[in-house]
């Protein structure tokens, strides 16, 4: 069962956005565009886990919840989409002209309300409390877990079955990142009181901690300013704890099956999108998305998109015109590092850098070619769920087996006791 190929060169080295150079001004959208989607990680967000002995500030709103960080860096990426998108769709919103999608998690919804509140602020018919709310008004959203939280849908037994060798590091490259750092995180385990070497996912709450106390000024501990642990001082050891930060989510969008199921679906809607506003079958104008790590991760690398780690509030931006020929053109977003946020060309890999043209777009067809194969639009098949679980994802349907097979064992014997008597 171990024959796991992974598939990324750089599989362990976590690159943040604030390493890669990020350009200080955003691409400017294309005067042929007549559409937009955009998808997002969520923001900032407490750690699973809050580390013991320090004094800190922060993490009142509790574990994984959308930090005032977090708001803020939505905020900027609103921000930043409306002077993308200009007057592509009016300030106001208009529910022929934009649909937005969340994940069930609260961290995603939140990133997705603030963001669109500042895509739409309010103006003339649409004022409504001008004197409270002069530029805020509710804007409404859709949550899909299959398309956009495919690890929580209850029905979706095939998760639970990718996910286990990432979740138990039972994978070489994970085992092997154990092994190398055994010295380090037998020190962080004994500091911390977490149990490293059994999972590391604890490793990855720590560099969640050291994340949140960077963005709130909390005092670093001494066993991390003055390590007692050879070769290490802390900036040696505080690099050696990032490299772990989303280490399970990363690992998934690296190792194909985990990558296909989490982003495949979603992937799946964005073409069939597209190709509705190549043939013009609605008035829509900008869609968005706001979800997880390991589900934007995957379907930005589904789509082609070269990138290892998305941090919070970032993702990717596709425009699609129709003249002078239907194309699209694939764009980051990354906050830099709260509330400035910049959009510009993602590195693409080889197979469509090789079709795009001078000005970065790529044929809807060459794109769609190349990758409709990455998709899904059967969900339940590929969950292994039943197809009645389109209707209810999160239905307990195994319950429902044994209930009805239970029933059958009960009438047999009833049956059975009747000809025997
Ligand atoms: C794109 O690739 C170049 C060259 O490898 C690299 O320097 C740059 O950091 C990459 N940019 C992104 C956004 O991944
Ligand atoms: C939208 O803005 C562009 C650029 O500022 C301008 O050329 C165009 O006429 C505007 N379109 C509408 C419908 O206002
Ligand atoms: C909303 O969008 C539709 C479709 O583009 C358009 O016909 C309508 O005029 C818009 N409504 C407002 C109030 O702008
Ligand atoms: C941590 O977990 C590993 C593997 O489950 C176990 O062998 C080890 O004894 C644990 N260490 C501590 C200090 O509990
Ligand atoms: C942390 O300190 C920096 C630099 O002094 C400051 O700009 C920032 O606002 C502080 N962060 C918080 C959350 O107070
Ligand atoms: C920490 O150690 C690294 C590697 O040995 C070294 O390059 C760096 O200068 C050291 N930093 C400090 C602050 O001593």
């Amino acid at each position: 069962m171990k024959i796991l190929i992974l598939t990324s060169v750089v599989f362990f080295s976590f690159i943040s956005a604030d390493d890669h150079q990020l350009p200080l001004v955003s691409t400017t959208i294309s005067p042929n565009t007549e559409f937009v989607i955009f998808g997002t990680r969520h923001g900032n967000r407490n750690p699973e886990t809050f580390l013991n002995g320090i004094d800190r500030s922060w993490g009142q709103e509790g574990s994984l919840e959308l930090t005032s960080v977090g708001k803020r860096q939505s905020y900027g990426l609103g921000l930043e989409l409306r002077k993308f998108i200009g007057n592509l769709t009016t300030n106001n919103f208009n529910t022929s002209e934009v649909k937005y999608y969340s994940s069930s998690a609260n961290r995603c919804q939140m990133t997705l309300q603030v963001a669109i509140a500042r895509i739409h602020p309010p103006e003339s018919w649409n004022d409504w409390n001008t004197q409270r709310f002069d530029d805020w008004s509710p804007i409404p959203y859709t949550i899909s877990d299959p398309i956009l939280r495919m690890y929580s849908v209850k029905s979706c037994k095939k998760s639970d079955e990718v996910w286990a060798p990432i979740d138990n590091d039972d994978i070489p490259e994970l085992e092997n990142l154990k092994n190398d750092n055994s010295q380090v995180l037998q020190y962080l385990s004994q500091e911390t009181g977490w149990n490293m070497t059994a999972n590391l996912g604890k490793a990855a709450d720590l560099a969640d901690n050291l994340i949140q106390m960077d963005f709130y000024n909390t005092s670093y501990p001494i066993w991390l300013t003055q390590p007692k642990i050879n070769g290490y001082n802390e900036s040696e050891l505080k690099k050696t704890i990032m490299e772990f930060a989303e280490i399970h989510p990363r690992s998934c969008a690296y190792y194909y099956p985990c990558r296909y199921l989490m982003g495949g679906f979603w992937l799946d809607d964005i073409i069939n999108k597209l190709n509705d506003a190549e043939s013009s079958k609605n008035a829509l104008k900008v869609i968005g998305y706001a979800s997880h790590t390991e589900v934007t991760l995957s379907v930005m690398k589904l789509m082609g998109i070269e990138r290892e780690e998305v941090t919070t509030s970032a993702g990717f931006v596709i425009e699609f015109r129709r003249r002078p020929n239907a194309a699209i053109r694939i764009l980051n977003h990354d906050p830099n590092p709260i509330d400035t946020h910049v959009i510009y060309p993602s590195n693409l890999t080889k197979e469509l850098s090789d079709v795009q043209e001078s000005d970065g777009f790529i044929r809807l067809a060459d794109f769609i070619r190349i990758v409709r194969p990455e998709s899904y639009a059967d969900w339940p098949k590929q969950c292994d769920a039943p197809s009645c679980a389109l209707d209810n994802p999160n239905g307990d349907f195994s319950s429902s087996a044994s209930f009805s097979s239970n029933l059958f064992i009960l009438i047999a014997s009833i049956v059975l006791a009747n000809i025997i008597n």
